[in-house]
């Protein structure tokens, strides 16, 4: 019974909360590119300030080492490395050690670092590139260097500017861990800044133009909703119905749809978008009823076999007007609805309906529920072919439609809802 119902269901579902989850997608994407150029800018300045430290000692090692080293012992490199103490040029040096161009170690102690695979900073050092590492935290196990301590791999060169061993330094550089990691907060809090700037605009951005196109949206459903006002008084203007009867058959449907989420069996295919559109378009019914005869239309008494034939053309009448607007628009829309409510409102449960004679579930939801609104005000007003009914009547004689006119299971609602709607006929507002 719902294929069309559910295939509407999907397209039409707006997405909820779209401004909550493309500013928390804005967010992550923001803090995740801040972070990446926070990590990317603390290593490039780091790197940086350690590069021109480490060139101090490029310099003066290298010249202190260059013509002692080749086929040094290590007495004569203890006496330099003593030296070069006195001299005060390594005040923070905790250790040193000499490796030869070959990689072999003249003096002091093999370090952890060396012999890393694929990333050992002494052959590095040996091809004459300046290594190091330095660790903002305490790293326990294989790399064992306290935090704020720093590994230097020197290559030393000889006059002709060949590497002749490595040099490596573990210094303990209190003023310089203190300069990096000023350097590393400034950044943070300069690419937070950022963030905080690009994500607050972007949302702001973001923002404006939801707000935009939000009230753009309402202004157009509005003006749907006028125009399919327009259309269904076409309808009741020639018609005995009088003032209201398009407000009440909306309201009808709103409360009759609106019952039936609490239903164990329809919750399934009523939802509030469904209960919002089925009520919008329930005015249009009807809207066949432009092309019907006034002769017939207005006659005053019982209609002939023949007239009654006429008169049941509203129906395909009607969802062919519909479908006319239908055949201008690209994309699916409430027209699919109003048009099989359109056309079937007039079917009965047991089949001896019209136009089509369709029973049971194979009349479209929206008609069963439009075919009790429709007679219900039918029933309370004064035609020109009937006098009105009251409430009570008019409930029983529905009741006992059950299972031949109505669908039996849906009419628990009329019975929940018996004062709602007498309060709509009467046009008393009611509070639900
Ligand atoms: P309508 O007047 O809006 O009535 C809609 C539906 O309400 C009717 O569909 C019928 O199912 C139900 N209904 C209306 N009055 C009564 C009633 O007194 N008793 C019961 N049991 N049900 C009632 P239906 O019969 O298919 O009629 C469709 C439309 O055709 C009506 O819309 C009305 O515009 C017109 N119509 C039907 N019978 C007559 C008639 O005898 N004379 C005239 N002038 N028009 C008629
Ligand atoms: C470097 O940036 O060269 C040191 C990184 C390391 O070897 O772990
Ligand atoms: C919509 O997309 O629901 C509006 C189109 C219409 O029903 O006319
Ligand atoms: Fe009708
Ligand atoms: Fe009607």
């Amino acid at each position: 019974m719902n294929s069309l119902r559910s295939m509407w269901a999907k397209r039409f579902k707006p997405e909820k909360n779209v401004l909550l989850s493309y500013s928390l997608f804005m967010l992550i994407v923001v803090a995740g590119a801040s972070s990446l150029l926070g990590i990317v800018l603390t290593g490039f300045v780091r790197g940086h300030v350690i590069r021109m430290h480490a060139s101090f000692y490029a310099d003066s090692l290298s010249s202190a080492f260059s013509s002692t080293l080749p086929g040094a012992s290590k007495e004569e490199l203890a006496r330099a490395h003593d030296s070069l103490e006195r001299e005060g040029l390594l005040m923070h040096v905790k250790t040193m050690s000499i490796w030869d161009s070959s990689g072999v170690l003249l003096y002091g102690e093999a370090s952890p670092f060396i012999g890393a695979v694929g990333n050992d900073p002494l052959v590095d050092a040996q091809s004459g590139s300046l290594r190091f590492i330095y660790k903002t935290t305490s790293v326990r196990g294989m790399f064992d260097l306290p935090r704020g301590d720093l590994a230097l791999y020197l290559p030393i060169r000889d006059l002709r500017s060949t590497v002749i061993g490595v040099i490596g330094l573990i210094e303990s550089d209190e003023g310089l861990a203190d300069d990096l990691g000023i350097a590393a907060r400034t950044i943070a809090l300069y690419v937070s800044f950022a963030g905080v700037a690009i994500y607050a605009s972007l949302f702001m951005l973001y923002f404006r133009s939801y707000r935009r196109q939000s009230l753009y949206s309402a202004r157009l459903k509005k003006s749907k909703e006028s125009i399919i006002f327009a259309m269904s008084s076409l309808s009741s203007l020639r018609d005995q119905e009088t003032g209201g009867h398009l407000e009440r058959c909306e309201e009808y449907v709103r409360l009759l749809a609106g019952e039936l989420r609490e239903d164990r069996i329809f919750r399934r295919y009523v939802d509030a978008e469904y209960i919002e559109s089925l009520a919008n378009v329930a005015p249009l019914h009807d809207i066949g009823k432009v092309g019907i005869d006034d002769a017939i239309l207005r006659k005053p008494g019982k209609l002939t076999p023949d007239e009654y034939e006429i008169m049941k053309t509203h129906c395909a009448l009607g969802a062919s007007i519909l479908e006319a607007a239908r055949e201008r628009l690209p994309f699916e829309s409430e027209l699919e609805l109003a048009i099989e409510l359109t056309r079937h409102h007039h079917e009965r449960w047991d089949g001896t309906g019209y136009p089509y004679g369709l029973s049971g579930e194979s009349i479209p939801l929206s008609a069963r529920i439009m075919a009790i609104a429709d007679v219900y005000d039918a029933l309370r007003s004064e035609r020109y072919y009937k006098k009105a009914i009251g409430h009570a009547e008019s409930l029983k004689i529905i009741k006992a439609g059950a299972g031949t006119q109505f669908d039996p299971r849906l009419l628990f609602i009329v019975e929940t809802c018996s004062d709602k709607l007498e309060r709509i006929y009467n046009g008393t507002p009611c509070i639900s």
